[in-house]
């Protein structure tokens, strides 16, 4: 089997920016929590991708939350970057931003996790390749993520009840 080649935290960074329109709002006039997950899942798929080349599905979304609400008519914008890599899955963790395109005025909304699993043609898990680290902010950011995935999947077991164990 040939080795994979390691790949940098910058090689698969995904930046998508959308703007939000008036069937993006709920009855508040603010935007549905629904519509932000759903462009952070296929931005976290396209980060993924790059890093494994091969396709890949979603296997936990983890720590969700909106600090402050997002309103139709600003420019949400998404920043994607491998936190972690283990043999088959990928943490893409990814920032999001709320820009008011007037005041110029930008706000971060929150951070979300996702595990990326990369999958080969027979449909199964496949190898990706590792992860260079570079930085000591990259080193720090995998140890959490490391953390975050050992809590996860105790959680997914059934070992826990409760991911702030
Ligand atoms: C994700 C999936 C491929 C995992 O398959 P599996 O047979 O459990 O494979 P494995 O146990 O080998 O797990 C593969 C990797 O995912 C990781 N993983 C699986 N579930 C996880 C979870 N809940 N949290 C974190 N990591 C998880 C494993 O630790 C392993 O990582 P590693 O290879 O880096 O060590 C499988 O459960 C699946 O296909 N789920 C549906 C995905 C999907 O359709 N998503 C879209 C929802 S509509």
């Amino acid at each position: 089997m040939t080795k994979l080649l390691s790949k940098k935290v910058a090689d698969s960074r995904t930046l998508i920016s959308q703007l939000m329109m008036p069937n993006d709002a709920n009855h508040l006039g603010t935007v549905h929590g629904g519509v932000i997950l759903s462009i952070a899942d296929k931005v976290a798929y396209v980060c993924a991708c790059r890093h494994a080349g091969s396709y890949c599905v979603t296997a936990s979304v983890d720590r969700v939350s909106f600090d402050s609400p997002i309103k139709v008519g600003q420019l949400v914008t998404f920043d994607a970057t491998l936190r972690y890599v283990g043999k088959t899955s990928m943490e893409v963790g990814i920032d999001i931003y709320a820009e008011d395109l007037i005041s110029k005025i930008k706000t971060k909304t929150n951070t979300c996790y996702f595990t990326m699993v990369s999958i080969a043609q027979n449909g199964k898990p496949t190898a990706v390749p590792s992860l260079l680290i570079e930085t000591e902010e990259e080193k720090a950011k995998f140890e959490e993520a490391r953390l975050r995935k050992e809590l996860s999947l105790k959680y997914a077991r059934g070992k826990i009840n409760s991911l702030s164990s």
